[in-house]
């Protein structure tokens, strides 16, 4: 039986992944913030006849834009379990503005790069014991390598959309350099082919909210569709540092000084949660 921890797995497709593996007879850690998603996706699944669903599922109420509670997260996954097969990074909330935590940091930043920073690196020594370890990062890969800006990493000056977006994806693409650090654990940058029918949870303008509202329900895909190519991934997982579109391989963006700015990036990372 394969032990996964799944953010974001009470919805999307994070939910969808939940339910294909627990009725495959895996062991699910599920991340959230709304307990009651997560009874509701068990109690559907142990509805269909499937064994086992109570004791195979768990569930840790984080929200992971706050440091404290992936440290929590953190400590509460490691007393548990010796042994991770599978860490997908699916939890989602879109701000298109900026938004500072109560602890101080910019909320984007935080959901979307320093809490999976903080389960990658606290999780490795875990997924080395298992035979394959993947780690599936929902991130669209092909942020430009100059996406970062080293000296404001939570965009305190000048802060966009469209550059919080594109720092963040450049982070995650850096942050398989650190988790691969290990050469058997797979590290794969995640994006979607095209929309998908999910919650796409956030605090939008009008232009997100038409394509999940209105766009999404008309041409997205179904999130069951959707994670077909990470099933596949999982079962077969590519060696190293990887880009996927969909079932598609692509080419990950590489910089003259990919090694060292992922180096530097981790110990600003350190530096800026050092006293959370
Ligand atoms: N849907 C698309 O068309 C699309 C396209 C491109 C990329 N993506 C990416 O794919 C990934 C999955 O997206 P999705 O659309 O499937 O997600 P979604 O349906 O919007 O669900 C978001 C998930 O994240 C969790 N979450 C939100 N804020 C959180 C927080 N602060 N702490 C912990 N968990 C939190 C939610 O849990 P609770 O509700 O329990 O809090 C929920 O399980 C995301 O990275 C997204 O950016 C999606």
């Amino acid at each position: 039986m394969k032990t996964m921890v799944v953010t974001g797995g009470t919805d999307g497709m994070g939910a969808a992944l939940v339910r294909h593996y627990l009725r495959g007879g895996e062991q699910v850690v599920v991340v959230g913030r709304s307990r009651a998603k997560f009874d509701a996706l068990v109690a559907a699944i142990a509805a269909e006849g499937v064994p086992l669903v109570a004791e195979r599922s768990h569930f840790h109420e984080s929200d992971l834009s706050l440091i404290t509670d992936c440290r929590r997260l953190l400590e509460h996954i490691r007393g548990r379990f010796e042994r991770i097969d599978v860490l997908v990074l699916a939890a989602s909330f879109i701000r298109q503005k900026r938004h500072v935590t109560r602890e101080g940091h910019e909320a984007s930043w935080a959901l979307f790069f320093v809490s999976k920073y903080l389960l990658v690196t606290g999780l490795a020594d875990r997924m080395v014991a298992a035979e394959q370890p993947v780690i599936l990062n929902f991130s669209v890969p092909g942020a430009k390598v100059d996406a970062l800006d080293f000296h404001d990493l939570e965009l305190t000056e000048a802060f966009s959309f469209a550059r919080s977006n594109a720092q963040q994806r450049r982070a995650n693409e850096l942050l398989g350099i650190l988790a691969t650090q290990d050469p058997n654990i797979s590290y794969v940058t995640y994006g979607p082919k095209g929309l998908v029918k999910t919650s796409l949870a956030g605090d939008v303008g009008p232009v997100i909210k038409y394509a999940s509202v209105l766009l999404a329900p008309l041409i997205g895909q179904a999130p069951d569709e959707a994670v077909q190519p990470l099933i596949a991934l999982i079962a077969d997982p590519p060696l190293g540092r990887v880009a996927y579109r969909g079932p598609k391989k692509v080419p990950l963006n590489h910089g003259t000084d990919d090694e060292f700015d992922a180096r530097r990036l981790n110990s600003l990372v350190e530096n800026s949660i050092s006293g959370s």
